[in-house]
């Protein structure tokens, strides 16, 4: 696990996706080579002069984004403005200013000779997309991803909606039994919503597939010191609070105490 680190990156390029999807490049080659899918930084417009001065105008808290590439050094982070935090990103252009910390988390294990399949729901894209690419040369992957509607959906090979807009109506975990089978999956990975999260665990532990879940958590200080972001993992009778900033984001999905949460 690294120790995240504080450094401010200019942005290099910046990407329209949908209405409420973009992406933001920044350039840092030490961090190119040393972080791993499903890490996150936790990220933050740089506030100009101009804008601190306006009071309550700049948002103080660091946003948790999971990089979503890694090109060398060339690092994605694809962002849904959702609020105040993500919208303050979401007016930055080529040339701004933003604060980073990170990598933080333990990210996603990556293996070979696998059959796997990767599940995502809404902004549980954007870590896969780094995974799938860590995982196609030594291992088969299937990826099926879930959205509310057609703007929620990016390249993948199975897509569903809530509202049918794109692909199969219906949610992303509908699927899964059928596909597991149908691929002879022996190994699950998922990031998304906690509900999907959930079900897709009572999936694979009926099924006994190796799954590893990356779990959505408000975070405060994402670092690991206000324990703002615990949930509870470990066995029915045995069970602690771990920290989904620093223990997490990835847990093994079986030890996720879900009925807990
Ligand atoms: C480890 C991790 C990785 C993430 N990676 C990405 C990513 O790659 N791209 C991306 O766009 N977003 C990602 N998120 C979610 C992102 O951090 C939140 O959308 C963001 O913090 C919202 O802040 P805001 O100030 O814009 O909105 P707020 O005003 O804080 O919230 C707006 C809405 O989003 C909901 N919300 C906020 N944070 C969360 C959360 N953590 N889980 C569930 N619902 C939430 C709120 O209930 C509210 O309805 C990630 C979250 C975590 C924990
Ligand atoms: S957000 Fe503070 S410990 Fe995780």
């Amino acid at each position: 696990m690294n120790n995240p680190q504080y450094r401010q990156r200019a942005i290099q390029a910046r990407e329209e996706l949908t209405d409420d999807y973009f992406i933001l490049w920044i350039w840092d080659e030490a961090w190119g080579a040393a972080v791993r899918p499903g890490q996150f930084f936790e990220i933050r417009a740089l506030a100009s002069l101009e804008d601190a001065q306006v009071a309550g105008h700049i948002p103080k808290l660091f946003k948790p984004i999971s990089i979503y590439d890694n090109q060398g050094g060339r690092i994605g982070f694809m962002i849904k403005n959702v609020g105040k935090g993500t919208n303050a990103l979401s007016k930055l252009r080529a040339g701004d200013m933003l604060e980073l910390l990170g990598p933080a988390g333990n990210g996603f294990p990556v293996y070979r000779g696998k059959h796997a399949l990767l599940i995502s729901g809404g902004i549980g894209y954007p870590p896969m997309w780094y995974l799938q690419k860590e995982l196609i040369n030594h291992n088969q992957v299937y990826w099926m991803h879930g959205g509310a509607t057609q703007g929620d959906t990016f390249p993948c090979d199975e897509i569903f909606t809530e509202d049918g807009s794109i692909g199969k109506k219906g949610r992303v975990c509908d699927g899964l039994k059928e596909n597991i089978a149908k691929y002879d999956i022996d190994i699950v990975y998922s990031c998304g919503p906690l509900p999907m999260l959930a079900a897709a665990t009572a999936i694979t532990q009926e099924l006994a597939i190796e799954h590893y879940a990356s779990l959505e958590a408000y975070m405060a200080c994402g670092i690991g010191v206000c324990y703002g972001c615990v949930i509870p993992v470990g066995s029915a009778l045995n069970w602690d609070y771990l920290r989904v900033c620093k223990e997490g984001p990835v847990f093994k999905a079986e030890e996720v105490r879900w009925e807990l949460i």
